[in-house]
C-alpha cells in the first residue's frame, strides 16, 4: 500500500509539472488480455496525471508501448514503430516509453539501447505500478530511465484504472506462471505464480457491479491454480467469503448481484479438478464456453512441451466436462510446428480437433523464444512445413466452425449487447454465452442488456439475429 501512496504523490507531481497543458498520449498494447488489463492501469495513471488519450501520433506528447514477447511478430512490430517515431522525437521531443514482457528480455533492451537510443523510459512487468515515478524523473531530470527488475514483484492493489468498456471488465486474479512449458517465455518474464487476496478480487468485482458492469473475465496465466501455491507452500492468505481456491472464487463471484456473466482465461488442463468442473456446472452466471488450451494432440509432443497430460487424458477430461456441464462448448490454443513434430504427430492434433469439435481455435505457428528449452532443441521444423500444417489446421477449423454455426440457426440465444457494429453503424453487436458475435437491428437502449434473439443466418465469424 505504501508504494502506491508514493506513486500517487508522483501522479500529483507530474500533474503539477504539466500545469494546465492539455497533454496527450498514445498507447499500443500487444498480446493477451492480461496485457490489455495492465494497459488499462497505465491509462488510469496517465489520465490522473492529466493526459488524454489520442489515436493521432502527431499530436501526442507521450508514445507508450505495452509489449508482449510470446511470439516473434510483436518484436518486428515494435521496432518498426520505433523507427517511425524517431522523426517525431527529433521534431517535438515526444516522450517514448516501453513497458511489458519484452522489456524483461535482456537481448531486447540491449538492442533498443543500441539502435533506438532516443527511447526515454524502459520498464518491466514488475515495475508497471511505478510508471508515474519513472515518467516524473524522465520529465523533471531529463534523463533516460530504465526500471526493470528480475524478481517476482509484489501485487500492488489500488492502482487507478481506465477501462476500455462500460459493460465487460477484466479482473486479474493472479500473476506469473510455474509451469515452464518448453516453448513458452512467460515464466521468465512474468515470474512465479502469485495470487491476489480473495477479498481484493471480490471487492473489485462488487465495485464493478455497482458501476453497472455485466460481464467479468477473470485473468491469469493459469487461473485454475488460483491460490494453489499459497496453499501448498503455506504462504499466508486471508480466506474471505469462503474463497480458498479457484472453484470457491467462482462460487463467490457468482453470488454478486448485477454481474450476469463470468468468464475466465486461461486454465491449464492438468489443474482442471472436479471441484472446478462442479463450480462451472452449478454457477448459473459462469459461461458454458471453457477455454482449454490443447497446444498439441500428440502425447510425445505434449511430453516434449512439458504439458503434463497425454492425448487420452485431454480427451477424457473433455468427455468428463461434457458429461457434467450441460451445453458445454470449448475453445482452445494450438501450436503447430513445435521442434521434432512429425506429420504423423501433427495428425493427432487434427484428430483431437475433429473429436472435440471446438467452438473456436486460436492457432499459432511455433516461434523460437530465446532462453526457453524449445529454442535449444536441435530438430526445428522448417518454416515452410510449419505454414503447411497451419493451413491444414485452419482449413479443418473453418469447416468445423461453418458446421457448428448451423446448429445456431433457428435457435433463441441470449446476447449481451455491447454496442454499435463497427462495420455497420445501423446494427448492434453482442455476444452469446458461447462468445459468438451476433449482429442485429435493435434500439440503442438495449446496449449493456442481455436480449433474446432468434438466429436467422450464419456468416463464419458472426451470426445474424432478430428480435
Ligand atoms: N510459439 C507459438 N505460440 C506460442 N504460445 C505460447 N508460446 C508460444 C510460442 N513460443 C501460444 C500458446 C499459448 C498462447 C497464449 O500462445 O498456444 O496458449
Ligand atoms: Fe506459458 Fe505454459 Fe505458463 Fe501458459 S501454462 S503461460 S503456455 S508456461
Amino acid at each position: 500500500m505504501k508504494e502506491i501512496e508514493t506513486q500517487k504523490q508522483y501522479i500529483t507531481k507530474v500533474k503539477q509539472l504539466n500545469e494546465d497543458k492539455k497533454n496527450k498520449y498514445t498507447i499500443l498494447t500487444m498480446g493477451c488480455q492480461l496485457n490489455e488489463n495492465d494497459s488499462e492501469k497505465l491509462c488510469g495513471m496517465l489520465e490522473q496525471m492529466g493526459y488524454e488519450k489520442t489515436e493521432n501520433q502527431e499530436e501526442a506528447d507521450i508514445a507508450l508501448f505495452n509489449t508482449c514477447c510470446v511470439r516473434e511478430n510483436a518484436e518486428d512490430k515494435l521496432f518498426g514503430k520505433l523507427g517511425e517515431l524517431k522523426k517525431l522525437k527529433e521534431k517535438k521531443g515526444i516522450i517514448i516509453a516501453i513497458g511489458g514482457c519484452m522489456m524483461q528480455e535482456k537481448h531486447i533492451t540491449d538492442k533498443i539501447k543500441q539502435s533506438y537510443p532516443f527511447v526515454d523510459i524502459l520498464f518491466g512487468t514488475h515495475t508497471l505500478h511505478k510508471f508515474p515515478e519513472d515518467l516524473y524523473k524522465a520529465l523533471q531530470e531529463k534523463r533516460k530511465i530504465e526500471d526493470i527488475i528480475d524478481i517476482d514483484g509484489e501485487i500492488h492493489e489500488g492502482l487507478p484504472i481506465k477501462r476500455n468498456s462500460k459493460i465487460k471488465a477484466s479482473v486479474t486474479i493472479m500473476n506469473g506462471c510455474n509451469n515452464f512449458c518448453s516453448y513458452c517465455i512467460v515464466p521468465y518474464v512474468r515470474g512465479r505464480e502469485r495470487s491476489r487476496e480473495p477479498k481484493e478480487i471480490i471487492k473489485e468485482v462488487e465495485e464493478l457491479a455497482k458501476q453497472g458492469y455485466k460481464e467479468i473475465t477473470l485473468l491469469g496465466q493459469n487461473v485454475n491454480s488460483y491460490l494453489r501455491v499459497e496453499r501448498e507452500k503455506q504462504i499466508p492468505f486471508e480466506e474471505y467469503q469462503g474463497v480458498h481456491s479457484f472453484a470457491t472464487l467462482l462460487q463467490a463471484i457468482n453470488k454478486i448481484d448485477g454481474i450476469q456473466r463470468i468468464r475466465f482465461v486461461s486454465p491449464h488442463p492438468k489443474d482442471f479438478t472436479d471441484d472446478v468442473i462442479q463450480a462451472i456446472a452449478s454457477c448459473d452466471k459462469v459461461c458454458k464456453l471453457v477455454h482449454l488450451p490443447l497446444q498439441s494432440g500428440n502425447t510425445k509432443v505434449l511430453k516434449e512441451m512439458n504439458r503434463k497430460y497425454t492425448k487420452e487424458q485431454y480427451l477424457n477430461l473433455v468427455e468428463k466436462m461434457k458429461n457434467k456441464i450441460p451445453n458445454l462448448t470449448l475453445s482452445t490454443d494450438i501450436i503447430v510446428g513445435f521442434p521434432g513434430e512429425t506429420d504423423e504427430e501433427f495428425e493427432d492434433t487434427l484428430d483431437v480437433v475433429r473429436k472435440v469439435n471446438f467452438e473456436q481455435v486460436y492457432m499459432f505457428i511455433y516461434s523460437r523464444r530465446v532462453g526457453t528449452p524449445g529454442d535449444k532443441m536441435q530438430n526445428q521444423i522448417p518454416e515452410e512445413q510449419k505454414h503447411k500444417r497451419f493451413d491444414q489446421l485452419k482449413a479443418l477449423v473453418e469447416s468445423q466452425i461453418g458446421q457448428n454455426n448451423q446448429k445456431y440457426l433457428g435457435t433463441k440465444q441470449k446476447v449481451l449487447v455491447e454496442g454499435e457494429s463497427k462495420n455497420n453503424k445501423t446494427l448492434l453487436t453482442g455476444r452469446t454465452d458461447s462468445n459468438k458475435v451476433v449482429v442485429f437491428e435493435g434500439d440503442k437502449e438495449s446496449i449493456g442488456q442481455i436480449v433474446e434473439l432468434e438466429i436467422v443466418s450464419e456468416h463464419m465469424w458472426y451470426l445474424k439475429g432478430e428480435k
